[in-house]
């Protein structure tokens, strides 16, 4: 079990997360760092349990701007703990996915950490869980991370060190950018350009050990580290219901296609769920959609 006074939590505003959550970016207190589980020998067991787990991190070098390329950024090179290493020479940003598979002390906090979220807001709602994960951040000093969007609704906290994290409200991409990306089906980031962003819809969250924030899906953002090593912790996550809003969007890319205007994903969610169900049958057979929008010319 977690070593801790108390049962890990964030110290989220009851009012703030029911005006905010997965609309707009809103930051908060926790004391995750105080936890045994982010301690120097403990992560460094961990990094060694990612060795040859190539499919469950991700090391790469800082980027020179935030509008760079995420992945024109050189990746690949080292292992989690090679780079550790080398963290003070080097620029590295060091991503170790699916904690909870490792470390059955890291599922605790998963669960414990979901759980709040899932009370505050009553349950799901009927939707399921399609995908919960959690991942720990570990970069040098006066590094960045480049601007993208994540197809999930996230939590992050920050353990060790400062980052700069600059988010934007998911108003702030087009519903024709969300649809090219979604229209893939895929679980991947979303690469936008930074330049075209309104900077009304921005965010900067100063983030020190202790302080965290909670993420929209489709909330674009890039990351920079202070001057010495930053660690942070985040988790994710996927329902049934954001799944079906992603498909449904998707589709209106095929509508958008015929010059039609489609109605926004949330706008009629009998019509999501019609278009979000032909989109599991379509994405397989993509040539034949036009054969069937005939079904959603008027949606
Ligand atoms: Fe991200």
């Amino acid at each position: 079990m977690i070593n801790s006074d108390a049962q890990p939590h964030f110290d989220l505003d009851l009012a703030t997360f029911n005006r905010c959550y997965d609309q707009e970016p809103f930051g908060y207190a926790h004391r995750l760092n105080t936890l045994d589980l982010f301690s120097e020998n403990n992560i460094l067991r961990l990094l060694e349990k990612y060795a040859g787990q190539t499919k469950d991190y991700f090391v790469s070098a800082g980027a020179r701007t935030p509008g760079t390329e995420f992945f024109s950024v050189p990746n690949g090179g080292q292992t989690p703990a090679e780079a550790m290493a080398h963290l003070e020479e080097n620029s590295y940003r060091i991503l170790l996915k699916r904690l909870e598979n490792y470390d059955a002390d890291f599922r605790d906090l998963l669960n414990l950490l979901f759980q709040q979220v899932v009370d505050l807001q009553g349950g799901l709602n009927g939707a399921r869980i399609e995908r919960l994960e959690s991942a720990l951040f570990i970069s040098s000093g006066a590094t960045i991370t480049p601007f993208h969007f994540d197809p999930e609704i996230n939590f992050f906290a920050q353990i060790e060190g400062e980052k700069r994290y600059h988010v934007y409200s998911p108003a702030a991409v087009t519903d024709s950018e969300l649809e090219k990306f979604y229209v893939r089906g895929k679980v991947e980031i979303g690469q936008i350009d930074l330049a075209k962003r309104d900077p009304a819809y921005a965010h900067l969250f100063v983030l020190k050990p202790g302080l965290g924030l909670h993420q929209p899906q489709n909330a674009p953002h890039w990351v920079e580290t202070g001057a010495s090593r930053s660690i942070s912790y985040s988790f994710v996550f996927e329902t049934s219901a954001t799944r079906a809003a992603g498909r449904a969007r998707g589709y209106n890319h095929y509508v958008r296609k015929l010059g039609l205007q489609p109605s926004e994903p949330g706008a009629r969610p009998v019509v999501d769920t019609i278009k979000s169900q032909a989109m599991l049958a379509l994405t397989p057979l993509r040539s034949t959609v036009g054969a069937v929008l005939h079904r959603v010319r008027n949606y």
